[in-house]
């Protein structure tokens, strides 16, 4: 069977909770509807990252949409990692397919603490779409943040969405959230995320937007690069 019906075939076996982000192919028509789909402007924001000739790890990848795309700007190689057994037989799938040979997938946990992945290094490390309202929820930022870093000494991209409302999206009170966290990244009913992740990283990394930024609420995710600082 060709490998994209054999991807067809095992997505739909996926279950919906697995399947996050829309599966495209290359003339860009949908192949498999997800939870997210990808935008003319993630796309230009994401093609501002200099991938050219470099080492990628880009954790959590789900179908590999932006582990296929940082090859396609030029990476020398990426590894994806999730740790969905057959979400990634589902990427090595799409792989044969789109015939990018320059990516890998492997299972791996971040909540894994003997994961052996942090002994690699890579050129640039990614965290993309990745932390959400649970991570938030149960104040798990942190620990996806410090496994994120020892992966790369030269470059973070990270995206989140900027700001919280905690009681309309977190579906919880300031006050709970103020048991976990410091007062400053609880203002009246917003947490403020991108500030506690920029916090969280200093003073190693430095965090310099990809995205326009305005000031206060904004729902798209940002994307964010952190440089040693
Ligand atoms: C919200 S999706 C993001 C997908 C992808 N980065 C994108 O934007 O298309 C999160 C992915 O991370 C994976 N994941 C969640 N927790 C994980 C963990 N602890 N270790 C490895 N992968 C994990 C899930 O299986 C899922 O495929």
């Amino acid at each position: 069977m060709p490998p994209l019906q054999e991807f067809l075939a095992l997505a739909q076996s996926i279950a919906p909770e697995h399947r996050y982000r829309t599966v495209y192919d290359t003339d860009f028509s949908v192949l498999v509807p997800g939870k997210e789909a990808i935008d003319a402007d993630t796309l230009q924001v994401f093609s501002r990252i200099g991938f050219a000739g470099r080492t990628v790890v880009d954790l959590g990848c789900n179908f590999g949409f932006f582990t296929f795309e940082a090859s396609r700007l030029g990476a020398a190689r990426v590894l994806g990692v999730d740790r969905e057994a057959r979400v990634l037989a589902g990427c090595e799938l799409l792989k044969k397919h789109f015939k990018i040979d320059n990516v890998a997938f492997e299972r791996h946990d971040l909540d894994d603490p003997d994961s052996t992945l942090p002994a690699r290094q890579f050129d640039i490390a990614m965290l993309v779409e990745f932390i959400g309202k649970t991570f938030v929820v149960e104040n798990r930022v942190a620990p996806a943040l410090a496994f994120l870093e020892r992966l790369s000494r030269r470059e973070l991209i990270v995206s989140v969405q900027k700001i919280y409302w905690i009681r309309k999206e977190l579906g919880t009170t300031p006050g709970k959230l103020r048991e976990v966290y410091p007062e400053k990244y609880v203002q009246g009913g917003d947490f403020l995320l991108l500030e506690y992740v920029c916090d969280c990283l200093a003073p190693r990394w430095r965090m310099e937007p990809l995205s326009p930024m305005a000031e206060g609420y904004e729902k798209p995710r940002k994307f964010l690069r952190f440089v040693p600082a």
